[in-house]
């Protein structure tokens, strides 16, 4: 079965308390339920974390070469900041799904730039805890081809 890592950025661990107007309701942990469902539904294997440091999230895509046949990743606020994570990223090789939970582009300006999605299959943003399932789903079909 191919595998796929989802990695949650910082300030994630917090859904369900943080600025539910934007986030929802919903915590990590019910995603990570939601996710767990998705992925076997989709047939494949899955493995999540969850960082708040930026180093952490480097080397979790470093190490994810040649274990995982594609990544989804949510980098929150390294989104808009983290030339690490994008380089990690690009010499991976890994396929990877960025997600977010709002509609990065409606919200401040300093959000509508990511440096990630220059180095990623696609993007999907604004759909709430669905986009998580979509980035799967999306994920799911690179890897099948
Ligand atoms: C986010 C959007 C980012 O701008 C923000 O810093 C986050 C979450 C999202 O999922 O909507 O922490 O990635």
């Amino acid at each position: 079965m191919k595998r796929v890592l989802v990695i949650h950025g910082p300030n994630l661990n917090m859904l369900g308390i943080r600025e539910t107007e934007i986030y929802g309701n919903f915590t990590l942990s019910e995603i990570n339920e939601k996710i767990t469902k998705t992925a076997a539904e989709l047939g494949v294997a899955i493995e999540i974390i969850q960082s708040n440091h930026e180093g952490e999230i480097v080397e979790a895509v470093q190490s994810a070469i040649g274990k995982f046949a594609a990544i989804v990743i949510n980098p929150a606020a390294f989104t808009h900041t983290s030339i690490a994570i994008r380089d990690a990223i690009a010499s991976s090789g890994i396929p990877v799904v960025e997600v977010h939970i709002s509609n990065i582009y409606k919200r401040e300006e300093f959000r509508h730039r990511s440096l990630i999605a220059g180095v990623s299959a696609g993007q999907i943003t604004g759909f709430g805890l669905d986009s998580y399932l979509l980035g799967l789903k999306a994920a799911a079909g690179l890897i099948s081809r």
